[in-house]
């Protein structure tokens, strides 16, 4: 049991890899805080998982919206008395043409994408100083290493901001105790990517050195480890789930 005595938050954990993580950190024994603008699917997820974890409650959430988010972690506290862990999950990705995204597009991409991590990491980061230990994890993507799709300018943007949250939490945070990472998946198969993975899939493989896509779990064990004790002299990092198809820098 890696995650014994643990309580974590985990963002869009209604979904593809939040959902993932989330049954990946139950089966460690961690207690759970499972968040989601989508209540009925964390309820759903809360349920299920109650029988084989400490403590599980399902949290309604906009990480974009720094009220909602300071709400999010009373809740952790009410329920579980700590935060141990956050998991800066919830992301979105509307696919349009480059020259068809409107400003407005653009400012609901990053609001969740980047100052929502922002805001989450701020929001659990006074305790997590106090008690000095945590550990944050942010997902990013493979688009801020390869440019993403073209055209999808906002998410890639975000996405490469996380990077430069990550390091300058990391930096901040470090003399606290507590550790920041980032996680870069590559096209993997959950709801986010239904809408042209499947159908790209043969084209997408091709560039892939492992040759296959990504799968939920393969994003799980990475946070596993990053919000492990056995991660505890990693920081600032960004570590690539993504089967070598993009590398390095
Ligand atoms: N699937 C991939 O190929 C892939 C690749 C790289 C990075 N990522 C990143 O991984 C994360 C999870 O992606 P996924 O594929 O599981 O997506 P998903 O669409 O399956 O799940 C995302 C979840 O986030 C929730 N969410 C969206 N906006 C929210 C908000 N404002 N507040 C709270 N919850 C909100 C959604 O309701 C949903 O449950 C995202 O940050 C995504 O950008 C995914």
């Amino acid at each position: 049991m890696r995650l014994k005595e643990k309580a974590a938050i985990i963002t869009g954990a209604g979904s593809g890899l939040g959902e993932a993580i989330a049954r990946r950190f139950a089966a460690e024994g961690a207690s759970l805080l499972v968040c989601d603008r989508n209540i009925q699917a964390v309820e759903a997820l809360s349920n299920e998982l109650s029988p084989y974890v400490p403590g599980v409650r399902a949290c309604e959430v906009d990480v974009s919206d720094s009220a909602s988010v300071q709400k999010m972690t009373e809740s952790c506290m009410k329920a579980f008395g700590r935060i141990d862990i956050l998991i800066n999950n919830a992301g979105i990705s509307p696919k349009k043409e480059y020259l068809e995204y409107t400003e407005e597009d653009w400012d609901a991409v990053i609001d969740v994408n980047l100052k929502g991590e922002y805001l989450c990491a701020r929001a659990v980061s006074e305790h997590m100083m106090e008690r000095r230990y945590g550990r944050i994890v942010n997902l990013s993507s493979s688009a801020w290493r390869s440019g993403g799709f073209a055209g999808g300018i906002p998410y890639t943007s975000a996405k490469a901001g996380v990077i430069g949250l990550t390091r300058a939490l990391a930096k901040t945070l470090g003399p606290y105790g507590v550790t920041v990472n980032a996680i870069a998946p590559g096209p993997t198969a959950t709801p986010l990517t239904d809408g042209w993975l499947p159908a790209r899939r043969d084209e997408i493989v091709k560039q892939i050195p492992l040759g296959r896509v990504g799968r939920p779990l393969d994003v799980a064990n990475a946070a596993l480890f990053l919000a492990s004790d056995e991660a505890e002299y990693i920081t600032g990092i960004c570590l690539d789930v993504n089967g070598g198809i993009a590398m390095g820098g």
